[in-house]
């Protein structure tokens, strides 16, 4: 992968990152298609979206359809048909919070399928060779997460853990560059630590000396602790995280999350946000959130957001999107999330005009000052 700095503002990033597949503009907001596709659209949606990576996950493919059949089809590029880039989480997080009883042990994570009950066995070389099949362009390590707050011993033995894995990982991925497999694949790792000062730095300080990643991701936020603390964990970590590579900042957030971490030094953002609160009838727009279903909204002849030059704002009107989804259309899931995910994808647009510009003080103060926040 290529990677160039275009242009900073304090903290903040404009970067550009070359794949095989694309050429990705930071910051970025990825949209998450965990079954291989972002719920409601395809892939010739997200193109329209001007999607340049989205992302794809190892425990949902490979527990169905099986990572050897979309191998079959050409890896996700092949079976889903989006022509750019997929990033893969690597199932950690996955067989942590939707397996009941996942056991990690020194090697893997033992879990049963939230599907059959079925049980599997994940390790660092596994769910490499899941994502070598999925063709991922950029693949997550496999980490060890744990509840909060939890004890000390068990945030460290986390963070032990994930730094074994890791190494066990990139070691894995070299030998298997050599034998011609993954040879256009990019691994990242993945920082734990909870919110913890000491074990966040212990935990990036070990990863990031691991130079053949080719990028870091902070994991275990965004999991129920009051939004200062994450950003505050993340402000603290980006400071042990090499200048020349991507940082990625995973299941984040709302945008106030993504505007608070671009400035604390964040590249790469996913969240189910902007999909699953489209289903669920609220609509983001520059003035900040409204649902849809909302009875004001019955005879309303605007767009859902005036300032938004996305297909629905385009075509549809605000009566009808409640209409929609108050008779529980499958039309208004895609109406609805291909405006949000356009919100999202805007907004970072937007957000890399004003670093590129020099204008992120101006631009962080409007996007406040237009949600009636001072
Ligand atoms: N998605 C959101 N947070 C995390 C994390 O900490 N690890 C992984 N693997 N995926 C995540
Ligand atoms: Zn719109």
């Amino acid at each position: 992968m290529q990677f160039n700095i275009d242009a900073t503002s304090n903290k903040a990033r404009a970067c550009t990152i070359k794949t095989a597949h694309s050429t990705i503009e930071t910051p970025v907001f990825m949209p998450v298609g965990t079954q291989a596709t972002v719920k409601a659209l395809d892939a010739n949606d997200m193109l329209s979206l001007g999607a340049k990576i989205i992302l794809g996950n190892t425990y949902h493919l490979y527990l169905r359809p099986g990572s050897k059949l979309i191998k079959k089809f050409g890896g996700l590029h092949g079976f889903s048909k989006f022509p750019n880039s997929f990033l893969t989480d690597s199932g950690g997080f996955q067989a942590f919070s939707l397996s009941d009883n996942s056991k990690p042990d020194e090697n893997g994570i033992m879990f049963k399928s939230h599907i059959d009950g079925s049980k599997h066995y994940f390790t660092p070389q596994s769910v490499l060779d899941t994502q070598y099949d999925l063709g991922s362009d950029i693949m997550m390590i496999l980490d060890d997460l744990v509840a909060l707050p939890n004890t000390k011993e068990r945030i460290q033995k986390s963070i032990e853990r994930t730094t074994k894995w890791a190494k066990e990982a990139i070691e894995y991925h070299k030998s298997q560059q050599e034998k011609g497999i993954g040879v256009n694949q990019n691994i990242f790792a993945i920082i734990q630590g909870g919110t913890d000062k000491e074990f966040r730095k212990m935990s990036a300080e070990q990863l990031c000396a691991l130079e053949d990643f080719d990028g870091f991701a902070i994991g275990g936020l965004s999991v129920g602790e009051p939004n200062q603390d994450m950003y505050d964990t993340v402000e603290w970590t980006t400071q042990f995280m090499p200048e020349n590579k991507p940082r990625y900042l995973m299941g984040v957030g709302t945008p106030e999350d993504l505007i608070e971490n671009i400035e604390r030094g964040v590249d790469m953002f996913d969240c189910v946000m902007p999909t699953r609160n489209a289903r669920n009838g609220t609509l983001f727009t520059s003035f900040g959130r409204v649902n849809i279903k909302k009875a004001s909204f019955k005879e309303d002849e605007k767009p859902i957001d005036e300032e938004c030059s996305c297909y629905t704002c385009q075509n549809f009107t605000r009566a009808y999107m409640n209409h929609l989804f108050r008779a529980g259309e499958i039309t208004y899931f895609r109406l609805a999330s291909l405006h949000n995910i356009h919100y999202y994808l805007n907004l970072m647009k937007q957000a890399r005009a004003a670093i590129l510009a020099n204008k992120w003080d101006e631009f962080k103060k409007e996007f406040y000052l237009k949600r009636g926040v001072n």
